[in-house]
């Protein structure tokens, strides 16, 4: 017979390149824990509602359960000419219980038996993911708690802005992986409803019960129309754009990693355990795992972009377009799991030059904008009045060579007659940050609420 499973209508055997083109298995056989579980609960409905044997019903259960530990030994021998991991696994279990196999797809088709088989299989990387990220913010927290009064640069323009803390700036991505987690959590929560019992395209004349199988699969409800649950990806576009947003926020932070990792700025030491050394330049530690992260990302965009164009102008119902949504999450899904954990691992690692930021913080007349409102404050200038007066003294400043908070008071006076030595109070890094205690402001008090209100929550399981 040409072929197990729809031999009958044919008598050749297929090309060995329609084999090829064909064939889903070498990645769609990473599906195989959710493909046995939705067969078992199949199954197990099946005999419940008197459509197959109880008895045959225990042989399926039973021989599934061995592929399942056939597969996780290792054991099991995935064959290409049965091309994807629902014939595979349907054709051994033939093999070792015999005719009773056949009746196993009673009532159900690949199309719903995939789409189902796929909800799981992202629904369980979800959940991972999810994971894996609130580990990454308790790594931040922990780090930005320690180092809430750290002062360093803030930046825009990647010029030196005004002092922030070291804390500050990495609950800021704290707060990048709450939004995403939450984006997660809306895609899983949408997800969450099976497709099985949606057969072909139209349903099924048997009187199977799908509220059963969705819930012992642990879905909300069956999905209502049986032409969107079998050809519907929008679930996976979801979850890629969610990763793609993850992945992008990871990718800001990585590049950051390796810029402060460079000598050139010297804001942050990596340990040996994130990264590289040079097999020609003895003296190198490279940033490897941040640099990698931050490519990453483009893969994971690359995956979301290319299945909007697989599912773009597809009729309904299943088309074997369809078949292509497989590789790219699977690859991404991976990428952005192992982009978090790195992040979390270097993180971790990551030793602060706390002096060297200090100092590089007061660079650039940093303080500037605190001379600016202390001018307002102080004097009663409008605002505008004020930045011109500071603009005047940092051109002094700069003229002489000198920081601001080391600039003579007779120099400021010069400019605006009215400045007191209590300016100094104001021109000072440790002082600047001090001063920011606006909710959401850099203030190290703020900082250290923030990341202590951040660990509590996170240890809640939140
Ligand atoms: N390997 C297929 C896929 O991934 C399974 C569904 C096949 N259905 C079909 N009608 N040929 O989409």
């Amino acid at each position: 017979m040409s072929n197990k499973m729809w031999g009958g209508r044919f008598g050749a055997k297929p090309d060995p390149i329609m084999e090829e083109i064909n064939a889903s298995i070498d990645f769609d056989r990473q599906l195989y824990r959710q493909d046995i579980a939705a067969s078992k609960a199949h199954a197990a409905m099946l005999a419940k509602t008197g459509i197959i044997t109880a008895k045959d019903a225990k042989r399926i259960v039973h021989g599934l359960d061995t592929i399942l530990s056939e597969i996780e030994a290792g054991k099991f021998v995935f064959k290409r000419a049965l091309e994807d991991i629902h014939m595979n696994v349907e054709s051994r279990l033939e093999e070792l219980i015999g005719p009773a196999a056949g009746r196993l797809h009673t009532a159900r088709s690949r199309n719903d038996q995939v789409a189902t088989d796929l909800r799981l299989w992202v629904r369980d990387r979800i959940d991972g993911i999810d994971a894996a990220l609130a580990a990454y913010q308790r790594a931040l927290a922990e780090k930005a708690l320690a180092h809430a009064a750290t002062v360093m640069p803030g930046f825009t323009h990647l010029q030196t802005a005004q002092p922030v803390t070291f804390g500050h700036h990495l609950l800021a991505y704290v707060e990048m992986a709450a939004r995403d987690r939450g984006r997660f959590a809306d895609a899983r929560a949408r997800l969450n409803e099976s497709p099985l019992g949606a057969a072909a395209l139209a349903g099924t004349s048997f009187p199977i019960d799908r509220a059963l199988t969705a819930a012992t699969l642990g879905f909300a409800r069956p999905m209502a129309n049986s032409l969107d649950a079998v050809a519907d990806r929008d679930f996976v576009l979801e979850t890629l754009a969610a990763g793609a947003i993850a992945a992008v926020h990871l990718s800001r932070f990585a590049a950051e990693i390796v810029l402060w990792s460079s000598p050139l700025v010297g804001f942050i030491g990596l340990s040996d355990r994130f990264t590289t050394g040079s097999s020609i330049m003895p003296q190198k530690r490279n940033p490897d795992a941040a640099e990698l992260v931050r490519a990453k990302a483009g893969r994971i965009v690359g995956a979301l972009t290319a299945l909007f164009a697989v599912m773009k102008g597809l009729p309904l119902a299943y088309q074997k377009d369809l078949q292509e949504d497989k590789e790219g999450v699977i690859d991404a899904l991976g990428a952005l799991k192992l982009s978090v954990d790195a992040m979390t691992g270097m993180v971790r690692d990551m030793e602060p030059d706390v002096a060297r930021m200090r100092h590089a913080a007061g660079e650039g007349y940093a303080t500037a904008t605190d001379l600016a409102d202390w001018l307002t404050r102080a004097l009663d200038l409008p605002f505008r009045e004020a930045h011109r007066v500071t603009g005047r003294i940092v051109a002094k400043a700069a003229a002489a060579g000198v920081a601001l908070d080391k600039l003579p008071l007779a120099a400021m006076k010069a400019v605006e007659p009215r400045i007191t030595k209590a300016v100094f109070d104001v021109l000072a890094v440790g002082e600047s940050v001090k001063s920011r205690t606006v909710y959401g402001g850099t203030a190290p008090k703020n900082v250290a609420a923030q990341a202590k209100r951040w660990l509590k929550r996170l240890q809640k399981g939140a």
